[in-house]
């Protein structure tokens, strides 16, 4: 520790220093590349084999309330952080908002007509809280219910399972103002919500996500203060990662006293720590990044403890840990839902403020127009690793994607070559880890529209289908014929 520098600072003041170097795409300002949309044919990294997956393989998309409803304040709606985030001036790129996003709360039939079109069979969306309890913790709102209702019946009449997110970001603002999830009480709001909603649809839906990838909402919303909420403060962050941890568990076990046969996982946000040189130092370096990126929100549910390489560097106090907390984060989740977009290449760094982290994005392969990198091999790699870490659990993998601008040519078609070349790879991955002994079950494509993303507004496409967001029209780009000849076969070719 650096001297005159007490553990309190250094959870103060270091940890926004290693937001920077361990959060590499979620900081990063959209840098678009310039490249024609032939920049390259090939997929980087080990190239597919042929591959035939099981007849039971859930192919499918993934959407999220705020990203696709819209209707921001219909039907009883409470208002959200992200309504009040995104209505705050310079907040998200373009002043954009989602109040209409791609209207999908009104034209959900078109579009679960578009996964019919694309021989899916599992649709993971998720449930807005404040459309269920507009202020978090009162009454509930039947009309709030009766969407879901009607969206979960029409995608059970297209023979997609409906896969929901309880909580894909969209906190009812009401609780933010109560102290939002840095507040112990959260954790019983939130299982409140989760029993009322199994309890409404459990009897049709069987398989449920909890959080969407916590590590990146309490770090962007409390610590680096560039998603909703838009605070900034380390300390805050580090308590709404433990306050979620145990909310992760009180609404495993709500689900499943509603409906003892309900499936319940998570839905984590994953990236591959490479050691950026061979010495023994980096390598130490990698895993610790990948202990905080991979483990900390998954350790506590499946082993009953923060993970043990940086239990002495993140101490129990800085969380708030109390007697017997961890007995109520530890659920044995019935699968690992993995959401994978790029690796970090991790050095070991002066400081250990910083955890003794230096990260940075790969420059191998081509890039994404979000600047991420297109390396498929290391999504192989994260996905070993997640298997055997944890005992070979179920995997889905509930996010994949890529974010290209291409848009409709003269006869209306979109060739977005990058995007299936993108895909093909990483399908490709999932291929070689379910060889090698994975035991992974579905495939949900980020996403099946263009869409609201986040601070970047709508600057960043990475739907199967596009959008005009004008005039809501929705045209399936090539990428997304590739995918449904594909969720038609499962043959990987
Ligand atoms: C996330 C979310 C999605 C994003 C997607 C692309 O990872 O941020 O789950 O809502 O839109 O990942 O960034």
């Amino acid at each position: 520790m650096p001297s005159g520098m007490n553990r309190r600072s250094f959870l103060q003041t270091t940890l926004g220093v290693a937001a920077s170097t361990l959060l590499p795409r979620s900081l990063l300002t959209a840098q678009s590349r310039s490249s024609s949309p032939l920049a390259y044919d090939a997929t980087p990294g080990a190239p597919p084999e042929p591959f035939q997956f099981p007849r039971d393989f859930y192919w499918g998309v993934a959407t999220a309330s705020y990203q696709i409803e819209g209707a921001w304040k219909e039907d009883g709606k409470g208002e959200s952080i992200w309504d009040r985030f995104s209505h705050t001036v310079g907040k998200i790129k373009g002043a954009a908002t989602g109040d209409v996003a791609c209207d999908s709360y009104h034209r959900y039939k078109e579009d679960i007509a578009l996964m019919r079109a694309l021989n899916l069979n599992s649709y993971r969306f998720s449930i807005a809280w404040p459309r269920i309890q507009p202020t978090g913790t009162g009454p509930v709102n039947q009309k709030g219910l009766d969407y879901y209702s009607r969206l979960v019946d029409s995608a059970l009449e297209a023979k997609l399972r409906p896969l929901p997110t309880l909580y894909h970001w969209d906190l009812p603002q009401a609780l933010e103002d109560k102290g939002g999830w840095p507040n112990r009480d959260l954790v019983g709001y939130f299982a409140d919500y989760c029993s009322i909603t199994a309890k409404a649809f459990g009897d049709r839906i069987k398989t449920w996500a909890i959080f969407n990838e916590p590590w990146i909402f309490t770090l962007l919303g409390y610590h680096a203060g560039t998603h909703a909420p838009g605070r900034a403060n380390p300390a805050d962050f580090l308590h709404a990662t433990h306050t979620v941890n145990l909310a992760q568990g009180q609404a495993f076990r709500a689900v499943k006293a509603a409906h003892s046969d309900a499936k319940v996982g998570a839905a984590c946000n994953t990236s591959h720590g490479e050691p950026k040189t061979s010495s023994a130092a980096d390598k130490a370096a990698a895993e610790r990044y990948n202990a905080f990126r991979n483990q900390w929100f998954v350790d506590p549910p499946m082993k009953g403890e923060y993970p043990r390489l940086l239990v002495d560097r993140i101490p129990p106090e800085a969380l708030g840990i109390k007697p017997g907390d961890m007995e109520i984060a530890k659920v044995p989740l019935d699968f690992l839902g993995i959401n994978y977009y790029d690796r970090q290449l991790v050095a070991d760094a002066e400081g250990w403020e910083t955890l003794h982290i230096k990260g940075e994005n790969g420059e191998q392969g081509p890039h994404s127009e979000f600047g991420w990198e297109v390396w498929p091999d290391s999504f192989y790699k994260l996905l070993m690793r997640m298997s055997n870490d944890y005992g070979k659990p179920v995997i889905e993998i509930t996010e994949n994607g890529c974010s290209y601008g291409d848009t409709p040519d003269e006869h209306g078609r979109v060739p977005d070559q990058r995007r299936t070349n993108f895909y093909r790879g990483y399908v490709g991955a999932v291929a070689r880890a379910i060889k090698d002994g994975a035991n992974i079950r579905g495939y949900h494509a980020w996403s099946l529209l263009d869409n609201f993303e986040w601070a970047e507004g709508y600057s960043q496409r990475f739907g199967l289908t596009y959008v005009d967001f004008r005039t809501q029209k929705r045209t399936i780009k090539d990428s997304g014929r590739w995918y449904g000849q594909l969720a038609a076969t499962g043959k990987l070719s």
